[in-house]
């Protein structure tokens, strides 16, 4: 049987992947926020998965105006890299675990998720930058991935209570996959942060301390946060935030958080970071 290990959110600046790819880690305004995934990047070593189910958000890199699927899943046996702004990173393509989520694939469309299916795709730092940030700079990525993309950043945006309960949907289906799996979920983008407009540079810390204390304890109270809420407190982009819902509809009831890290700002976001275990009772 398949198992979900872990939950990760976090954060997915762009500008961070370009301060990893020019090795800009150790610089003043970069350092504070690197420091802060070394506990980390240490714990994926020591609780290693066989499988990340990654959601994220393409940011018009591979996806655009003429196709945007709502919900999607990669079933392919790689990935390779692509990304609007900086362009495309200079970092190893992704493997993919083509059985499981074609498994899950399946199972979600049965239990009435109309997932797009993608036997090609190419992932941006919406997926590269958590990576990175996890896992540093290797040769080749210590993990299988199956990139979950989820459109944020046209309208309409999914519900956040279809996120959470994708992600319920999303234990039920690594659950009833024969072998036996490690698996763990992320959610990425977030916190706090507009990036255009006349509120550009925008940041709620006392709202993402909020969202992060209900993400673990009530996640089903952030279920029915409408949309322009994220936006009017966590500004235009804040809404990525509804990624980690499905992150933590996939852990069950009850959770330990075993990290939690904030740093502003990192470019004009407000970098939050957690690491969730199912609790077993
Ligand atoms: C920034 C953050 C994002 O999540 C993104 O997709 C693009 C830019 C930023 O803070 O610069
Ligand atoms: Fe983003």
């Amino acid at each position: 049987m398949g198992k979900i290990v872990a939950g990760i959110s976090t954060s997915h600046v762009p500008a961070v992947g370009h301060a990893v790819d020019a090795g800009k880690q150790q610089e003043p305004y970069w350092a504070p926020m690197f420091e802060g995934y070394e506990f980390s990047k240490q714990w994926v070593k020591d609780n290693p998965a066989d499988v990340d189910i990654i959601v994220y958000n393409d940011h018009a890199s591979y996806f655009g105006m003429e196709i945007m699927p709502t919900f999607a899943m990669g079933i392919a046996d790689s990935y390779a890299i692509c990304d609007e702004g900086y362009g495309r990173r200079p970092i190893p393509d992704v493997e993919g675990a083509p059985e499981l989520s074609t498994h899950i694939a399946a199972s979600l469309i049965l239990d009435d998720f109309d997932m797009t299916i993608l036997n090609v795709l190419e992932v941006d730092h919406g997926l590269t930058v958590p990576m990175s940030l996890m896992f540093g700079t290797p040769e080749k990525w210590p993990t299988k991935v199956i990139p979950l993309p989820v459109n944020v950043v046209m309208y309409p945006q999914p519900s956040g209570e279809r996120c959470l309960s994708l992600g319920k949907a999303i234990k039920r289906a690594v659950e009833s996959f024969d072998d036996d799996v490690k698996v763990r979920i992320w959610g990425t983008g977030g916190m706090s942060h507009q990036i255009q407009g006349a509120r550009a540079g925008l940041i709620n810390l006392p709202w993402d301390k909020q969202f992060m204390d209900d993400l673990v304890n009530q996640p089903e109270v952030l279920q029915y946060k409408p949309h322009l809420e994220y936006m009017i407190e966590a500004g235009s982009e804040g809404v990525e935030l509804i990624m980690w819902l499905i992150m933590r509809g996939a852990l069950g009831d009850k959770v330990n958080e075993v990290y939690r890290f904030n740093h502003v700002p990192a470019s004009n976001t407000s970098v939050g970071h957690l690491i969730l275990t199912p609790k077993e009772d």
